[in-house]
């Protein structure tokens, strides 16, 4: 597969900061197209997201040095060149930049490039992506378990809420179609219950709700009765619900503060039992901190046989962090973010070694977000069951659920996969 032009735009995202839209020609002329995903809670170890820094644009958040190492130094790479395979290309990003966290070229320069050639290889071939991206020995799936984030807190939203995301999965749909019907009309009921409350419904960053409650229990709660006005029955058969605390961001000189309240790790995992108790909680991302690899070991040795314990700041989507979690009991499934690290190489690897351990993997968008369905291909590709995009509304979220409604209604055949 060879390129005949390779450049990138600075772009804005969701948040209305800037992005790259990356776009590469083929020999026949066809093209194709990237957008680069942004996120707000990162973890420290993330792959460097190159900015600017320069405060009379953007207040320093510009991308045109990113932007221009695309149309300079990576173009004069690629283009023309042959590519065999996307690891070629990928291991040739990774080579050019010469650092270990991409901090040179800026992440989101080469996972840009890294997604629009995925895409040129998967149109050389005549395949749709998520074909063109499935690794060998495994047989792609349609996700059986979207997670949607229906209420917003942490750094996504300006309320008192310290937990991020309350997500809602519909575990018992069958079919992506009826997944997201599920989602959007206990989405609709939610706005209904919180208006009917007089909190306000404007939404965070994720198109989640954002009323101004401070206790992630009085939310749960909010949660399940949302489910049952909708007609489903909260539950891990019908619809369940997946959190994301986020818990590097509230986690403050060895405490983490909910609500107030300073709390240990073994509170907290305390806490986290008494909620999977009360309420239907299958899966639990980011329970504690980054840096509390110690509290990681307690909280998967207290609950991991009860509930999928997803790393994600923790993990980074970093297959050598990966590795050293599996050997030390840290987690049982980790979020998949193709910016963490940078190329669509390494994510794959990522998921590779998961799939190797037995971890689950979920697939997620940013909150900073682009129209950009790529991760709706990965999902399916790799045959991960799960994905997290958003709230059932907002187009940069809903263009993922769609993209997994169009694969359903176009291969009927692929199998369904449930975690
Ligand atoms: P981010 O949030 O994109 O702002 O990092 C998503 C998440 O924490 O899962
Ligand atoms: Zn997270």
């Amino acid at each position: 597969m060879k390129i005949t032009t390779l450049s990138a735009l600075e772009v804005l995202d969701s948040r209305g900061r800037p992005t790259l839209s990356v776009t590469a020609t083929l020999e026949d002329g066809r093209s194709v197209h990237a957008g680069v995903p942004s996120g707000a809670s990162t973890g420290s170890r993330e792959a460097v997201e190159l900015r600017d820094g320069d405060p009379g644009r953007y207040g320093g958040a510009g991308v045109s040095r990113a932007v221009g190492h695309v149309n300079g130094e990576i173009a004069d790479a690629l283009v023309g060149a042959d590519f065999g395979r996307l690891e070629d290309v990928d291991s040739r990003l990774i080579k050019l930049d010469g650092t270990p966290t991409k901090s040179r070229l800026g992440a989101n320069a080469t996972v840009g490039v890294s997604m629009a050639l995925a895409r040129a290889f998967a149109v050389e071939a005549g395949v749709p992506l998520w074909r063109s991206l499935t690794p060998m020995g495994v047989e792609p799936a349609r996700p059986g378990a979207l997670c949607f984030n229906v209420l917003n807190g942490g750094v996504h939203a300006p309320n008192s809420l310290d937990f991020q995301e309350f997500m809602i999965t519909p575990l018992g749909a069958p079919s992506v179609a009826e997944a997201v019907r599920a989602g959007a009309e206990v989405y609709a009921a939610l706005k209904r219950r919180l208006a009917g409350k007089g909190f306000v419904t404007s939404v965070g960053d994720e198109g989640g709700f954002a009323p101004d409650i401070a206790r992630p229990e009085d939310v749960l709660a909010e949660l399940v009765e949302a489910i049952s006005d909708a007609g489903y029955v909260p539950s891990r058969d019908g619809v369940a619900i997946a959190l994301d605390p986020a818990a590097s961001e509230f986690y403050r000189d060895g405490s983490y503060v909910v609500a107030g309240e300073r709390l240990t790790s073994d509170d907290m995992i305390a806490r986290y039992a008494e909620i999977i108790e009360r309420f239907p909680v299958w899966s639990l991302e980011d329970g504690l901190a980054e840096g509390d690899w110690d509290g990681w070991a307690r909280l998967t040795a207290a609950l991991g046989e009860r509930v999928q314990l997803v790393g994600d700041d923790v993990l980074v989507t970093n297959p050598a962090i990966i590795s050293e979690a599996i050997s030390k009991g840290i987690a049982n499934a980790a979020l998949i973010k193709l910016n963490q690290i940078g190329t669509v190489t390494e994510t794959l690897e990522a998921m590779r070694l998961c799939r190797e351990a037995g971890w689950h993997q979920m697939v997620s968008h940013r909150s900073g977000e682009t129209p950009d369905a790529f991760i709706a291909d990965l999902a399916v590709a790799s045959a991960c069951g799960q994905i997290k995009s958003g709230a059932p509304a907002r187009g940069e979220r809903v263009a993922k659920y769609a993209r997994l409604t169009e694969i359903e209604a176009t291969e009927p055949g692929l199998p369904y996969r449930r975690p």
